[in-house]
């Protein structure tokens, strides 16, 4: 199974949203990271036929998804960013709704419907009103409406917005479970979401793909570029000034705060080389933008 774009690029008026994206998906779990703006929801949008590319191709088992696009997407399960639930809808009764009009039939709907909220721990809360669900409990609503039809390619447009950490936790482990026979392409700003399910991060900017890789490899990359070292507090706005700052903590001893920077070249004198993380490599991309 293998999901390609090539040379894929969009336009909003004179704006180029996306430009020649070219990427290789096989089932696994990719975590889609960009600042706002880069594009995330445009490449999806595209995916899912709902906009037209301007250039480029998007294959599925090297078939053009555009000359079928209808069978292409009764393999795809889709939760857009700014999805809408029917507040007095029921958990259940959305599902069958939802059920319907992926053409799925009366009868086989109402147990599909329920093993689907039981996969996504809402079995118990099927029967009360959306209105009354936690942030959480309707990302995972929008989760299991993206599961019917058991999708080969499940696209999630920033589906921890809003979560606690909890259900952050509990949103990971929900999609690690199913990523192995699935292409599962998750888009977020937040590097925790998808620093340790992802087998790949695409970095994207500004409409580009500017990395690709298994956090590891990633974060070799910047491996000696992570310093940390300890200021005068006083000092640190005029020091941080055209630095890409990762976190700066007070020290636990008197007036002194701890910078986190990322820099090719040692920074400060006294700055100290610590190991990378893929927060770091973010803000070596995006620290200038975030
Ligand atoms: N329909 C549209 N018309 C004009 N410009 C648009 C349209 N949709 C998106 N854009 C612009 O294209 C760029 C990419 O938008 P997109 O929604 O794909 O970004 P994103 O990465 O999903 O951002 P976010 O993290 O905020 O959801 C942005 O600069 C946005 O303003
Ligand atoms: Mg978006």
């Amino acid at each position: 199974m293998k999901l390609e774009m090539k040379n894929l690029s969009k336009k909003y008026a004179s704006y180029h949203a996306l430009k020649e994206v070219d990427l290789s998906l096989k089932p696994g779990l990719y975590g889609l990271l960009g600042a706002n703006g880069a594009g995330k929801s445009t490449l999806f949008k595209l995916i899912c036929g709902l906009i037209r590319a301007d250039a480029g191709s998007i294959k599925f088992d090297g078939k053009d998804t555009a000359k079928n696009l209808d069978e292409f997407l009764s393999n795809v399960g889709y939760l857009p960013q700014d999805f809408t639930y029917y507040p007095e809808f029921t958990g259940l009764k959305f599902m069958r709704y939802m059920a319907a009009l992926k053409g799925v039939s009366e009868r086989k709907a109402e147990p599909l419907c329920v093993k689907l909220l039981e996969l996504v721990g809402l079995a118990p809360q099927m029967k009360k009103k959306i209105k009354s669900y936690s942030g959480g409990m309707k990302q995972r609503l929008g989760i299991a409406q993206a599961l019917i039809g058991d999708p080969k390619i499940l696209i999630l447009d920033e589906p921890t917005v809003g979560l606690d950490p909890k259900e952050r936790v509990r949103f990971r482990n929900l999609l690690s479970s199913f990523s192995s026979e699935k292409i599962v392409i998750l888009s977020t700003h937040i590097v925790s979401d998808v620093e340790y399910i992802a087998d790949e991060i695409i970095l994207l900017k500004q409409g580009g793909v500017i990395d690709m890789g298994a956090a590891d490899e990633l974060t070799q990359e910047i491996e000696h570029c992570v310093w940390e070292v300890m200021v005068n507090a006083r000092e640190v706005r005029e020091i941080a000034a055209g630095l890409t700052i990762c976190n700066q903590r007070s020290s636990s001893e008197g007036q002194g705060m701890i910078l986190r920077i990322v820099n090719e070249i040692q920074p400060l004198p006294d700055a100290r080389r610590v190991p990378a993380t893929l927060e770091d490599l973010y803000m070596f991309y995006f620290g200038n933008e975030a």
